[in-house]
């Protein structure tokens, strides 16, 4: 067979070394050793080819407006953010929302960043975040997989039509039912929003992803009854908790047995290592609370975990760049995720966990899948973990969609050699 294009040499993410990939009208034709002529070759030897970074939870809609209207968050707190996005918000045009969010899938195309859920505001009652984000996404559909979520920032019952504003949002083309239990007036009324939402999805049949106990109450347990609704309504493996920061804090014997029960309900968790850690124990003294789910042992129980961006540059975060290994990285430490499962588990859970967890099953390093592939300057997961280096090829169905050189500095000492090649010269001697 003669391929459209062919990756020569790479590594894979299982380990595998030396292969080559084979494209053909936009799908993966075949891997394997020396595989035959190409119109176009990649030389790609001794780097890693991986299925595209993934990042199941951000807001698309607040991104890169930081100090937008003169104010930023000064408390590093949930609760700032929320109420600078309150006052920012209802002032924000049509293509305000579309131009920030057009930029930032540029940005994230260049990080190997294919798809992304996106968490969309619907507060004000004609939508205009939502409508304007169902239109970015028939836009980028191209070189970009984005899914939207109906999210009730301000509360279900911040206005009595919620329940209708969201099953418009999933007519017009928003994908996902969202809510926010804990940021409801009471708890009572958060668990009403839960049992109300999760009946919208199953009559949609549409998948739900709650932010969920964004806080560091151990007493915030509304995972609790996202786990019970999404068993009574079979919603079973089509749900997600996010954030769940309020696991950090709550008793061992009550989180072991929360555990068992998310995991018997297929209870997906998306983590957000660097907004958790930044918005979380901004109430503490010391020891301050790192403000995170339980990863390890969730992923002991059989979850399925995603490690996601959530903020760059809006109300609640001043930092982040798009780069999902910037986030597993963090999330490797701050997890103790660092022995060689837990790397690989890192790994993981910013490709094909997220993957899977948003139904997107093109994904995949096998033949008749689509050619959505990532080449790293890195030999293995692990070192694309330790140097977060260059996406030297993006490609979306078979096409070469970005590129970015191999970072590398020039030296001037005495006797050393002249250049610096990260991915080289940190080699462990004798290895
Ligand atoms: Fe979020």
């Amino acid at each position: 067979m003669s391929f459209d294009l062919a990756l020569r040499g790479v590594n894979l993410p299982t380990g595998e070394t030396g292969v080559d990939i084979g494209v053909k009208d936009g799908l993966i034709a075949e891997i394997g050793h020396q595989l035959g002529p190409a119109a176009q070759d990649i030389d790609a030897a001794g780097r890693l080819a991986t299925t595209p970074f993934v990042d199941a939870h951000f807001h698309l809609d607040a991104t890169l407006s930081l100090g937008m209207n003169g104010e930023r968050n000064e408390s590093g707190t949930l609760a700032e953010g929320i109420a600078l996005w309150g006052r920012m918000a209802p002032g924000i045009t049509a293509e305000n929302y579309r131009e920030r969010a057009m930029r930032y899938c540029d940005i994230a195309v260049s990080q190997g960043l294919l798809a992304i859920r996106t968490h969309v505001d619907v507060t004000d009652r004609e939508l205009l975040a939502a409508r304007t984000l169902a239109e970015v996404k028939r836009e980028v559909v191209p070189y970009l997989d984005l899914q939207l979520v109906a999210f009730p920032q301000m509360g279900f019952f911040c206005r009595e039509d919620m329940a209708d504003s969201i099953r418009e949002a999933l007519a017009f083309g928003v994908d996902v039912v969202g809510g926010a239990p804990h940021l409801e007036r009471t708890a009572e009324l958060g668990r009403a929003s839960i049992t109300a939402l999760c009946e919208i999805a199953a009559e949609a049949g549409a998948m739900v992803d709650m932010h969920c106990d964004e806080n560091d109450d151990p007493q915030s347990r509304h995972i609790e009854a996202l786990t019970y609704e999404t068993q009574r309504f079979g919603l079973q493996g089509r749900v997600v908790g996010s954030h769940l920061t309020s696991m950090h804090s709550m008793d061992n014997a009550y989180a072991a047995r929360l555990i068992r029960l998310m995991a018997e309900a297929e209870m997906q968790v998306v983590v957000n290592p660097a907004v958790n850690m930044h918005l979380q124990g901004r109430y503490d003294d010391y020891p301050k609370r790192r403000g995170l789910a339980r990863v390890p042992e969730l992923l002991a129980a059989g979850c399925r975990v995603a490690f996601a961006q959530d903020c760059v540059l809006d109300p609640w975060y001043p930092l982040g760049r798009a780069d999902l290994l910037d986030i597993t990285w963090l999330a490797a430490h701050a997890c103790h995720l660092t022995d060689t499962t837990g790397l690989a588990a890192s790994f993981d859970a910013v490709t094909r966990a997220p993957a899977e967890l948003m139904g997107l099953d093109h994904f995949g390093l096998r033949p008749s899948a689509s050619a959505d592939l990532v080449v790293l300057a890195a030999a293995d997961p692990l070192e694309a973990i330790r140097l977060r280096p260059a996406r030297t090829h993006v490609i979306r169905r078979g096409v070469v969609i970005a590129e970015t050189p191999a970072a590398r500095s020039a030296l001037s000492l005495p006797n050393r050699p002249s250049a610096l090649n990260p991915a080289v010269d940190f080699k462990i001697s004798g290895a």
